[in-house]
């Protein structure tokens, strides 16, 4: 279903109340394969559910007469300072939900005053984004099998103004996606979709047969090789050990986003936040660290932040706006989850991020 406008009805949008309406709302406008490619993991979906069933199994502890009239939800990552803790992360082929795709979600990343984390293999490249928007973007990338192919993403990245380079390393071969893939195919066959960090590179943002976005053979020496090859910070995504965690710190990354790719890669993993703690320890402030994978409530959010994470990304809710009513879509769930965790940390007595520790949390 291609649609120009940004919703095919007018919508009533207070009767959006929460993420899970702007997902129905979703299926409505950008049709059933797209949601299901979208919401899909792999095999049983053990890892999928287990990212949101364990936010349920950890109770907030909520202090009482305290004054939380003004609250801010402000945080500091690498000196920069951002109105929230919520990060957009990477999601590809974003045109498969509306056909504004990346521009729509940076536009409303912008206006909201969230960081963007764009993929290798969006739709539209990191330039164009950069030039149509005024978003805060960092780069996620996937390697190329070919270096001169990630050099020329790096480069594209870097002149694009990113200063950090999120580099995926949970993806060293394709997780079994047995529905998600066959229906990408099913809906690549009527659609063309470009690759634009690819198109300066190979016709139409078409990678030849022999080279891929997933090089099996990286290991911890990429994070060097990135390190000489661009000047931009790196931060690994896919951390789900303390063992790893200080891998991380002793190769030289300069930050981690505890993930398992919203359980489309490993199936039996734990959920992300059960990995949180040890990373956190491990890491023990050295370097910031992120999560995502489950988050749909500004509970959520509050848990994560209280076992210790600097920030928190979403990546299906915020493609749920999009495919629902585009950028707007995306505005209405950062709102959305910002006022859940507003009102939810005045609920809890505490005015500031930084004061949300693990003093607040059961688990
Ligand atoms: C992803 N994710 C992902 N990650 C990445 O590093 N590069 C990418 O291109 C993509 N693409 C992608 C597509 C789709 C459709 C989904 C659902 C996910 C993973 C993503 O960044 C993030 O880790 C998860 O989406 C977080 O889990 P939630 O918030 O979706 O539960």
């Amino acid at each position: 279903c291609i649609r120009e406008n940004e919703a095919s009805t007018e919508v009533d949008l207070t009767s959006l109340r929460n993420v899970f309406d702007v997902e129905k709302l979703s299926k409505k406008e950008m049709g059933e394969d797209a949601l299901l490619y979208l919401n899909d993991g792999v095999e049983d979906r053990l890892t999928l559910k287990a990212n949101v069933e364990a936010y349920k199994k950890i109770q907030i502890r909520a202090r009482r007469l305290i004054d939380v009239r003004n609250v801010s939800t402000g945080i500091e990552l690498f000196g920069e300072s951002w109105d929230s803790p919520l990060i957009l992360s990477p999601v590809g082929y974003q045109q498969l939900f509306h056909p504004h795709g990346e521009i729509a979600t940076a536009k409303a990343a912008a206006q909201k005053k969230h960081l963007m984390m764009v993929s290798s293999v969006a739709n539209h490249s990191i330039s164009t984004i950069a030039d149509k928007t005024q978003a805060k973007l960092w780069f996620q990338l996937y390697p190329t099998t070919d270096r001169k192919i990630t050099k020329h993403l790096l480069q594209q990245a870097e002149n694009s103004g990113c200063k950090v380079c999120v580099l995926t390393i949970d993806h060293p071969v394709l997780g079994n996606r047995e529905v998600g893939i066959p229906l990408l195919r099913k809906i690549m066959s009527t659609r063309k979709l470009k690759m634009g960090n690819f198109e300066g590179i190979f016709p139409d943002g078409i990678m030849p047969e022999g080279t891929s976005v997933i090089d099996p053979s990286m290991t911890w020496d990429m994070v060097g090789w990135l390190k000489e090859n661009c000047g931009m910070k790196i931060i690994l995504k896919g951390i789900v050990t303390k063992e790893d965690a200080a891998l991380a710190v002793e190769y030289g990354a300069d930050g981690i986003v505890v993930s398992n790719h919203g359980g489309r890669q490993l199936e039996s993993n734990l959920g992300t936040i059960e990995c949180l703690p040890e990373v956190v320890d491990e890491i023990d402030g050295r370097m910031p660290v992120m999560i995502d994978g489950g988050i749909r409530r500004g509970t959520d959010i509050f848990k994560a932040l209280a076992l210790g994470a600097t920030a928190v990304c979403i990546g299906r809710p915020f493609c749920w706006g999009l495919g629902a009513l585009g950028q707007q879509g995306v505005e209405l769930v950062l709102d959305i989850l910002m006022t859940e965790l507003k009102r939810d940390m005045q609920l809890a007595g505490v005015t500031s991020i930084q004061q949300i520790t693990k003093d607040y949390v059961r688990s």
